[in-house]
């Protein structure tokens, strides 16, 4: 069995992917700022699926050296096989546009996890053996004025994972990257305008099937591609107009 850290791991969509990987014996560290969420997390996994389920403490605001942040992780539970990120914050619109909050969306949806995928992706690179899977959205598509600068940071991390990918298909270790289109979570609680929503157990299901496929890039769910697909191709000067 191999033993999978989940970045993010208080998220709904996350929670999905670890119980489908939990149900098939693999063993799991659960990372993230909310240790007493995490500890519960762990500990119904572990009831639940009779595997190993851990709590880890993460904070990608902080910039520490995640290579040794991985040594003392591995040191502690040993080698890690998989990464997934789910890590992000979407504050609101007014909000995310300006100083502090601005620099903290681009944070902790692109360069925290870069951060962090960076240093796990050298050890898969060395081992040839792991997997990468990173959480980014159909609002990196295209920038929209109502989301842009989370849209900048989710479309730069799918950047950054398909140049990843190409990097390490050499080595043997695939990278999955994740596009959902609306879920049903914390994130979108209470959100004016939101259609299609999807369950975010379904789309962790989806992830784990996605990777075990090997496949490369998935919209969740899959009629996204279409929608995003007719979005891209809009002339700019007509898409400039319209109130998105
Ligand atoms: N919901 C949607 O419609 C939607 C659509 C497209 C993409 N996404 C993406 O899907 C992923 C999961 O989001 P969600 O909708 O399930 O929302 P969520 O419940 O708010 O999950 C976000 C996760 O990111 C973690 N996080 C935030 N800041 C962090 C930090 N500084 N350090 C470590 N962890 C941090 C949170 O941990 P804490 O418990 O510590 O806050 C939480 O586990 C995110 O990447 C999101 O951008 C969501």
């Amino acid at each position: 069995m191999t033993q999978i850290l989940i970045v993010g791991a208080t998220s709904a969509m996350a929670r999905g992917a670890a119980f489908a990987w939990a149900a098939q014996g693999q063993r799991l560290l659960l990372a993230g700022r909310d240790q007493a969420e995490l500890t519960r997390l762990a500990q119904d996994i572990r009831v639940r699926f009779k595997t190993s389920a851990q709590p880890v403490a993460l904070d990608l605001d902080e910039s520490a050296a995640r290579e040794a942040w991985l040594d003392t992780l591995e040191a502690e539970h040993g080698p890690i096989d998989g990464l997934l990120c789910a890590a992000g914050w979407m504050p609101d619109n007014e909000t995310m546009r300006h100083g502090e909050p601005a620099l903290q969306v681009l944070q902790r949806n692109l360069t925290g996890p870069v951060a962090l995928i960076n240093a796990f992706a050298d050890r898969c690179e060395q081992r040839r053996h792991g997997f990468i899977v990173g959480i980014t959205s159909v609002a990196g598509d295209r920038g929209r004025q109502s989301n842009y600068l989370y849209g900048a940071a989710k479309g730069g991390l799918a950047i950054y994972l398909a140049g990843l990918r190409n990097r390490l298909d050499a080595a043997g270790v695939p990278v999955l990257t994740v596009k959902p289109g609306f879920v049903d979570t914390r994130m979108t609680f209470g959100l004016p305008g939101l259609f299609l929503v999807a369950d975010p157990f379904w789309v962790g299901e989806q992830i784990v099937n996605a990777q075990s496929a090997g496949r490369n890039e998935i919209y969740l769910p899959g009629f996204w591609r279409l929608i995003m697909l007719i979005i891209r191709h809009v002339p700019e000067f007509l898409f400039k107009r319209l109130k998105l």
